[in-house]
């Protein structure tokens, strides 16, 4: 069930969703991400994203320091699409895109811990999934229809969402595209799978 805790959502306005326990994924996966190694690897070009420009112009206002940081890069940064087309969640294979930066394939390597930027163009249902890694969201641009487990509630950007290992979790965009970080720790190997059959929608 989503509640409010003390850190890190209190302090901001944040709500965090998965408590205490998100809190502390959150700082485990930071300790991991300060340990990565600095010299990325190099990578091959990014794809175009046709809701780059105005996640950004969105993010100036809803999270102003990292849009500031993001705007230089994010057109170069190591987009990627893959997901098939699915009669649920139509453009979905053009309209989610993600950027790792760090992770066992990205360009900066771990083993231990990923970290990258989700996508979705607006209106864009991403359809129930589960992977083996713990994951932490945090929401910087767009209110989102946000499905944990059975709960599902809607989302303002700087809201933090914990998806415990196997938990099954969807996402719908609003009217803006939605934009949000995410990390995986534990096993950062294994790819996600759709929840009703065994395919692997990041393949
Ligand atoms: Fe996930």
């Amino acid at each position: 069930m989503a509640h409010r805790v003390g850190s890190p959502g209190a302090a901001t306005g944040r709500s965090v969703s998965g408590g205490d326990a998100a809190s502390a994924e959150l700082a485990h996966a930071t300790a991991l991400i300060d340990a990565v190694e600095r010299a990325p690897e190099p990578q091959r070009p990014g794809e175009p994203v046709d809701a780059l420009e105005t996640a950004l112009a969105l993010a100036e206002r809803t999270a102003p320091d990292l849009a500031e940081s993001l705007r230089p890069v994010a057109a170069d940064l190591p987009w990627r699409s893959g997901y098939a087309a699915r009669p649920d969640a139509p453009g979905l294979e053009r309209g989610l895109k993600w950027a790792e930066l760090i992770g066992p394939v990205a360009p900066w390597r771990s083993d231990s811990v990923c970290l990258g930027l989700l996508l979705l163009a607006p209106g864009l249902f991403y359809p129930p999934h589960r992977h083996r890694a713990v994951e932490v969201y945090t929401l910087l641009v767009g209110e989102t229809t946000w499905t944990v487990g059975s709960a599902t509630r809607r989302l303002r950007p700087g809201d933090i969402v914990l998806h415990r290992s196997g938990e099954a979790h969807a996402m719908r965009a609003g009217a803006d595209p939605l934009l949000a970080i995410y990390t995986w720790t534990g096993d950062v190997e294994t790819a996600s799978t759709w929840c009703e059959d065994a395919t692997n929608p990041k393949d």
